[in-house]
């Protein structure tokens, strides 16, 4: 049975063949093999190809001439061609930045990061004060006032050393004295202020006679009083900043609250109140918010009652 059938199906397959051949039917219904549409599909690609083309040279070129127009900007900005704009120019400011501070060497008021007690120091604590130290650097760097820095007790065979040579760019070329030498071998213990957050008195104001010691600590591994009891050793006055005079606690979450900041924060403060003369003002702009402390509201004003209320 299944012979006879397949053979009718030949049968049939081939007649119908036959006849397509004498009609010239094309019976493949690939239409891209049709000369007439091949070429319309070929001539869409193409277009579609040289439009793209077009759209990526004209990106490229709007790109090259916005780079272009920003080398021209920076090379005016530079070279002080623009001159309508009151704003300094890179190199003037450079220049004027490196005159504040070499002055500063001479008659800034003066401040030591104590680095005596770093070998206590995990590597990661290491790590993190030699980036404190370029960012104090950095804000010293933009003040009107700088400050004549020295950072005392800096060995060159310790870790911290290496450190800041390896993270801070040009650390050997900081405007600022760093030596092997303690502070107590530059200056006299009457005129040192070790400011300590555990200290008694708190800074009432920073005065050019005095040089104030911060303890190059990182607080990772809290060790309490650390720069306190160096303090006491050296037998020199200690000082806190005034966060109780000036601030309240907030509350949060966590009910956390700290008056231990590092030291390129407390020294963000004291440039701002040496630059302001305002504790409130110095420590609403750089206390830490996460520290849970505020500075205290300014009282409400007495309400103003008019006459005819009375
Ligand atoms: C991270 S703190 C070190 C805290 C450390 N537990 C200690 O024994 O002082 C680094 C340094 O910043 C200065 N400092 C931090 N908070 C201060 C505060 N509230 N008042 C005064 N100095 C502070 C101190 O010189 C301190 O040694």
């Amino acid at each position: 049975m299944e012979d006879i059938g397949s053979g009718v199906c030949e049968m049939q397959l081939k007649g119908v063949s036959d006849v397509m051949d004498l009609l010239q039917i094309d019976v493949d219904t690939d239409v891209e093999d049709r000369p007439g549409r091949q070429h319309a599909a070929y001539s869409k690609n193409v277009l579609r190809k040289q439009r793209n083309w077009e759209r990526q040279l004209a990106a490229k070129k709007s790109k090259r001439r916005e780079e272009k127009q920003k080398k021209k900007l920076n090379r005016e900005q530079d070279s002080g061609a623009s001159t309508g704009n009151p704003q300094f120019t890179k190199r003037v400011m450079k220049a004027i930045t490196k005159e504040r501070l070499a002055e500063a060497q001479s008659t800034g008021l003066k401040l030591c990061v104590d680095l005596s007690m770093t070998d206590s120091m995990s590597d990661k604590e290491v790590s993190r004060l030699a980036g404190q130290l370029r960012r104090l650097y950095g804000s010293n760097k933009k003040a009107t006032r700088p400050f004549h820095l020295f950072l005392t007790d800096l060995r060159e065979d310790s870790r911290l050393y290496r450190e800041c040579i390896r993270m801070n760019d040009g650390f050997l070329n900081y405007t600022m004295d760093i030596t092997e030498e303690s502070c107590l071998d530059l200056f006299p213990p009457e005129a040192v202020v070790y400011l300590t957050p555990d200290a008694e008195e708190a800074l009432e104001t920073v005065d050019a006679d005095k040089v104030y010691i911060l303890g190059g600590l990182v607080d990772e591994s809290i060790q309490k009083k650390l720069s306190f009891t160096r303090a006491r050793e050296l037998s020199v006055l200690t000082a806190r900043l005034p966060i109780d005079e000036y601030m309240v606690k907030k509350n949060n979450t966590k009910n956390f609250h700290s008056k231990i900041l590092a030291i390129n924060q407390v020294f963000d403060i004291l440039l701002t109140f040496c630059n302001t003369g305002s504790w409130t003002e110095a420590l609403q702009e750089w206390f830490p918010q996460g520290k849970g402390f505020i500075v205290e509201p300014d009282e409400a004003p007495p309400l103003l009652v008019s006459p005819a209320q009375t």
